[in-house]
């Protein structure tokens, strides 16, 4: 697998308007794209920042994995999104390797990406998602 970019870095948030407002406050940033993502259980927006994006993640409910993680830990860094050119290829390469996959199937993303994730005990706590972007995009 390579990975071609850092995609994202997600970020989770009680509250979705406040948090862009500070961003658009103190950085001078705005969302390029904002939806509702049902199967994570998230709205999510995300800013662009040079090749990358910070993505802020409120979740829809607090029974949702973002809103046990807020419950839990807070606001804060939630999870670092690698770009790979094809997901099927880095998941069987990450269980040959013994990583732990929350996900063994590629799952809907935002902006029609196909996304997986990795258990963070396989990273020394760091959750790590893996990115297919849709061609269309
Ligand atoms: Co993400």
């Amino acid at each position: 697998m390579r990975l071609y970019n850092v995609d994202h870095v997600g970020i989770a948030v009680f509250d979705l308007d406040a948090a862009l407002s500070d961003y658009e406050r103190l950085y001078g940033v705005f969302p390029l794209y904002r939806e509702t993502v049902e199967a994570q259980g998230v709205e999510e927006a995300m800013i662009p920042v040079g090749g990358s994006f910070v993505q802020l993640l409120q979740p829809l409910s607090a029974d949702s994995p973002v809103g046990r993680f807020l419950a839990s830990r807070g606001e804060g860094l939630h999870h670092l999104a690698f770009a790979v050119d094809d997901i099927e290829v880095a998941l069987s390469e990450l269980a040959e390797q013994g990583a732990r996959l929350v996900d063994t199937v590629p799952r809907s993303g935002g902006r029609g990406a196909r996304i997986a994730f990795v258990h963070p005990s396989t990273l020394g706590g760091t959750l790590v998602e893996l990115v297919e972007l849709s061609h269309d995009h």
